[in-house]
C-alpha cells in the first residue's frame, strides 16, 4: 500500500518553460541515477506536451547525460505501429531518441503492431519486471515516469470509469477509451498499481483546455469522485509542471505548491 503524499505543482508562464523545468528535473535524477545506481529508467508518454519536452532535452541538454546509457519505457501506447503518427513510440523516436542515437537495445517499447495486444501487455509487464530484478527484489520499477493529463481527467490510457483502475496487473489493455477521445485505438497502459512501483513521477499539462480536470485533479473533494489521474501514487515525489493557462487565474508563482 502506497501512503498519498501531497503533490508538488509548479506553475510556469508557459509549455515550454514547464518543459524547460521538467527536462532540468529529468538530468539531475538521470545523472545521480546513473552516478549511483548505474541505471535510469524514464517511462514517457504520448500526446502532444512531450514535443516540447523533447525539444529542450535535445536543444539544451544534448550532452547533460550519457542518454545512450538511459533505459526508456512507455506509461502506454496506442495499437498502432511505430511509424504511424499515433504512435507514442514513434512520437519519441523521432523527437528524442534518434537524434541522440539510442541503441535499440535501450528502448523498450511497446508493440503497438502486436497481433494481440493481451499477450503484448504480458510481454511488456514481464520487461518491466525483467528490468526490475536487475536491481534487487524492493528497488521500484522506474525511476521516473512522466505523464500527461486529459481534458477528462485521464492519464497514460486510465479513463474515468474504467472498470479495472485497480486491477491488480502492473500493464493491462484498453479497448474501449473515452469515446470522445481522439485517436479512438486501443491501447496497453500502464495501471495504477504498476505507476506506484515507480520512484517519481511527473505531470506536464499545459493548455485552457486542461484547467478543470487539472483542478479536480488537484483538489479531490471539489469533484464528483478522483479522476484516474488523481488516484496516481509512488512511493517518491509526483511533482506537476503545469502552465498558467491550465492552472488558471491567481497562479502566478513559480515553485509554490498549490
Ligand atoms: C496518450 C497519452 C495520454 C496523454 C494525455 C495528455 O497516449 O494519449 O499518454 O495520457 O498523456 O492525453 O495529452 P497531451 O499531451 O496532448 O495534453
Amino acid at each position: 500500500m502506497v501512503a498519498p503524499v501531497t503533490p508538488v505543482v509548479r506553475v510556469f508562464p508557459d509549455l515550454a518553460a514547464a518543459a524547460g523545468a521538467l527536462a532540468e528535473q529529468i538530468v539531475t535524477t538521470a545523472s545521480e541515477g546513473l552516478r549511483a545506481r548505474g541505471r535510469f529508467g524514464l517511462a514517457l508518454s504520448g500526446g502532444s506536451t512531450p514535443v516540447a519536452l523533447f525539444r529542450t532535452l535535445l536543444n539544451d541538454h544534448p550532452t547533460a547525460v550519457p542518454w545512450d546509457h538511459v533505459d526508456y519505457f512507455w506509461a502506454d501506447e496506442r495499437a498502432v505501429g511505430p511509424d504511424d503518427p499515433l504512435s507514442n513510440y514513434g512520437l519519441a523516436a523521432r523527437g528524442l531518441l534518434d537524434p541522440l542515437s539510442v541503441p535499440m537495445a535501450r528502448r523498450h517499447r511497446i508493440v503497438g503492431e502486436a497481433s494481440s495486444l493481451d499477450r503484448e501487455a504480458d510481454r511488456y509487464a514481464a520487461d518491466l519486471r525483467t528490468w526490475d530484478r536487475k536491481r534487487g527484489p524492493e528497488a521500484p520499477a522506474i525511476d521516473l515516469v512522466v505523464l500527461g493529463l486529459g481534458a477528462d481527467g485521464h492519464t497514460a490510457s486510465l479513463f474515468p470509469g474504467s472498470p479495472r483502475l485497480d486491477a491488480p496487473v502492473s500493464v493491462w489493455v484498453e479497448v474501449e477509451p473515452n469515446p470522445g477521445l481522439e485517436p479512438h485505438v486501443p491501447r496497453v497502459t500502464m495501471t495504477l498499481p504498476g505507476l506506484a512501483r515507480a520512484r517519481s513521477i511527473a505531470f506536464l499539462v499545459a493548455g485552457p483546455e486542461k484547467r478543470d480536470a487539472l483542478a479536480r485533479v488537484l483538489r479531490p473533494e471539489a469533484g464528483a469522485g478522483p479522476l484516474p489521474a488523481a488516484r496516481v501514487r509512488c512511493p517518491g515525489p509526483i511533482t506537476w509542471y503545469v502552465d498558467r493557462a491550465a492552472r488558471g487565474p491567481g497562479a502566478e508563482n513559480p515553485d509554490r505548491p498549490g
